[in-house]
């Protein structure tokens, strides 16, 4: 088992659930431009799953990957005081895929650092890690209170 895991455990079949949510969600991406078809399955503290697939659009800028779409899902349907245990994504192209950049810090906003990221691997292999080491220096709210 790796650090990752053991800092955040999930059982193997909950982190196979929660990569088929992902995988499911994915059928309904809007990706007309790109065709790179992504959900993301995010996995609350309280046991909630929540899913959401990529939305591209005209204006090619105001794309919303499918992370943004579910952790706004989220907070829509549970709350401001959502907290994530576990993200899982996938994607319908067969290709590794990660959470992008800006997804770390819109994670990071309801995440710890122990938050489990669930993702498809080089050559199809699945692959995890945290979002701490995706994003070790997040800009985080209490940098806010300069006053
Ligand atoms: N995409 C996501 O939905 N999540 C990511 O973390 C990476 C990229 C989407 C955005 C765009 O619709 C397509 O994948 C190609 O970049």
């Amino acid at each position: 088992m790796s650090s990752a895991l053991s800092a955040n455990p999930l059982s193997a079949g909950e982190q196979q659930q929660l990569r088929g949510f992902a995988q499911a969600v994915a059928a309904n991406s809007y990706s007309p431009y790109s065709h790179f078809r992504v959900g993301a399955a995010l996995l609350l503290t309280d046991g909630s799953i929540v899913t959401g697939c990529n939305v591209e659009n005209a204006s090619y800028r105001l794309t919303s990957c499918a992370e943004q779409a579910a952790i706004a899902r989220a907070v829509s349907e549970h709350g401001p005081n959502i907290r994530l245990r576990a993200v899982a994504v996938a994607n319908l192209n067969g290709a590794p895929s990660m959470p992008c950049g800006a997804c770390h810090q819109t994670l990071s906003e309801f995440g710890n650092d122990d938050v489990l990221i669930l993702y498809p691997g080089e050559d199809g292999v699945n692959n995890s890690t945290t979002l701490g080491a995706l994003l070790p220096k997040a800009f985080r709210m209490q940098f806010l209170n300069t006053k």
